[in-house]
């Protein structure tokens, strides 16, 4: 096994992952990041439509219209003190991106321009829908993390890539790091550090249909969940309205925000009935329920699982400045000029609205509530901190990932200078390494890639973006059998080198129990609430249901807590749009 030692370790460098590394780094730490993909590669370039922040350059605004409007998307489940450090600081964090070099597009006054997004409106949700977005063409993701990559390596931070990240190194006294598997060379690290953060992702690829990079396999939160570690709120999963159909490639919210009506067969704009006020621009959850309702009324396309998204009405000079990439990829992919024909889209599962519990300076929350887990952070989309709450609202996910990465970073700076390393808890380094022995000399009796995809089909079908207490039940007991199928699974006589199948099935465990999270989750949520939508519960319910759930595992066996929601100006009330 071969070790190494580094003050800070920082496993995933996606937007969250970078603008700590960068932070700790730029006050003299000795920073490593541990990443499954070329830095490059990671889920944050695909973002597209923008980042959030009340700069007000198109129009007045101001960070406490997108604190309500943060609130209201949510669905009043956000954490309001946290939601509104958040919009105070996604200013001044627009700013230091701008500062370090992100290629954001200009107005004419050489601004940062901003576009509309679904959920964002001026004077505290009365007035019109608001520019708020940040934009770099329809590519900002790619964008913010090559910026930070440059300037990581600027400062020497060490990057470890193609490493899967397989145990975190847990002891009383807090991490000491974590094991990870050298994915080219087939070897097992072992990483000392005085602090370890986690920046892996999110985990929407559990879904059929799903707008998220192969990698979002929910890596971090299913190594802490077992860990005997709670995840919070994990039956809130984003459905994003408008993947381009068949294959679930994202199709930025940014179209809408440009001006794209939504379209069913009849050519009618369907969003008049289910948000007369914002249309097209209403949040998420609003926006894919309208078309899962429209496709199941049998109005979608030639009676097909889809519907349109029309922007044939457009510029085309705005088409190519402002969604170029989109405009190349409908074009390669589905064979169509979104200039001159609509664009099939349909829902699919973009995102993670909870993870792993973590206080706003990024510490890993122990029982959920207020201890810590000393030594261990969490940021980005694996995290729960919670701005969401049950519905994310576009272009706040990039934002909160650089607000929050960078407080992360900062502030591990700050306590690593007075820790010493922790030693290493040998015990736990023999057990993860004998799982992966286990592994590599098992002669295999079943196949990975008909539990993973039976997996996903059956998620998509059963615990989609609308549930009940029948498919929750018949989608658990499908996860027990796809769970004893697991124990099958062996890849003896195959080489360690370039063991992609050793990577699916490791990631494959944390899918399985990540499911059965979920699933418990949903079933225990007798309500429908932002993203979470109960067919045979489907009102909100206040009176019992305004609570964070929190889910521990411990040999096999789930348990659910609850806690309140921070509540600290904005009442719960009834969201119209
Ligand atoms: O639609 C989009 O461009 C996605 C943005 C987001 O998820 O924040």
């Amino acid at each position: 096994m071969i070790k190494h030692k580094h003050q800070i370790i920082i496993v995933g460098a996606g937007i969250a992952g970078l603008s700590a590394a960068l932070e700790a780094a730029q006050a003299g730490n000795d920073v490593a990041v541990v990443s499954k993909v070329p830095p490059l590669r990671s889920h944050s370039v695909a973002a597209q439509g923008g980042t959030a922040a009340a700069l007000g350059n198109m129009e007045p605004d101001s960070w406490e219209w997108h604190f309500y409007d943060t609130v209201k998307g949510s669905d009043f489940l956000g954490d309001q003190d946290a939601q509104a450090l958040f919009c105070k600081e996604a200013i001044e964090t627009a700013y230091f991106l701008e500062h370090i070099g992100v290629p954001f597009s200009r107005g004419e006054n050489g601004r940062i321009l901003q576009r509309h997004f679904g959920g964002h409106y001026s004077e505290f949700g009365k007035g019109p829908y608001i520019k708020r977005s940040c934009l770099a063409a329809d590519r900002i993701g790619q964008a913010i993390v090559y910026t930070l990559w440059g300037q990581c390596l600027r400062l020497r931070v060490k990057f470890y890539k193609e490493f899967l990240v397989t145990h975190i190194l847990l002891q009383d006294e807090g991490c000491s790091g974590i094991m990870a598997w050298d994915i080219v060379r087939g070897e097992m690290h072992i990483f000392q550090g005085k602090l370890t953060l986690l920046a892996t992702g999110g985990c929407a690829r559990l879904f059929k249909i799903s707008t998220n990079s192969a990698i979002n396999t929910g890596d971090g939160m299913g190594m802490v969940l077992a860990a005997g570690l709670p995840l919070e709120d994990m039956e809130f999963i984003q459905f994003h309205p408008t993947a381009l159909y068949p294959w679930g490639f994202l199709i930025s919210e940014a179209v809408r925000g440009e001006g794209g009506h939504l379209l069913n067969q009849d050519g009618e704009r369907f969003m008049r009935i289910y948000a007369p006020a914002k249309l097209e621009l209403a949040p998420r959850d609003i926006v894919s329920r309208a078309i899962q309702g429209e496709i199941q009324a049998g109005r979608g396309i030639r009676g097909k699982p889809y519907v349109y998204l029309d922007i044939t009405h457009l510029e085309d000079q705005l088409i190519k400045e402002k969604l170029p990439q989109i405009r190349q990829m409908v074009l390669k992919f589905a064979g169509i000029d979104p200039k001159k024909q609509p664009i099939p889209v349909a829902p699919a599962a973009h995102y993670t609205m909870g993870g792993i519990p973590i206080n706003t300076n990024c510490e890993v929350l122990k029982n959920g509530k207020k201890t810590i887990v000393p030594r261990l952070f969490a940021t980005g989309e694996c995290a729960c901190v919670s701005i969401h709450g049950a519905n994310r609202l576009g272009t706040n996910s990039t934002m909160e990932c650089a607000v929050f990465g960078r407080r992360a970073g900062k502030y591990m700076a700050k306590i690593g200078k007075k820790l010493d390393f922790l030693p290493l808890p040998q015990g736990q380094v023999k057990e993860g390494w004998e799982e992966i022995n286990t592994l590599l000399n098992r002669t295999p009796k079943t196949s990975l890639a008909e539990i993973r995809e039976t997996l996903e089909e059956r998620m998509t079908q059963n615990c989609g973006i609308l549930r009940d207490e029948s498919s929750l039940k018949k989608q658990l007991e499908l996860i027990h059998n796809l769970k004893t199928a697991y124990q099958e699974i062996g890849l003896k006589g195959m080489p360690k080198e370039y063991n992609l199948a050793l990577q699916e099935v490791l990631e494959l465990k944390h899918m399985l129990n990540l499911s059965e999270a979920i699933v418990r989750c949903a079933l225990a949520r007798k309500e429908s609430r932002g993203a979470h939508y109960r067919t045979d519960f489907p009102t909100r319910d206040d009176k019992n249901w305004l609570k964070h759930t929190l889910i521990f595992e411990e040999n096999g066996t789930y348990k659910l807590d609850y806690k309140p929601v921070v509540i600290t100006r904005f009442e719960p009330e009834e969201r119209q749009f």
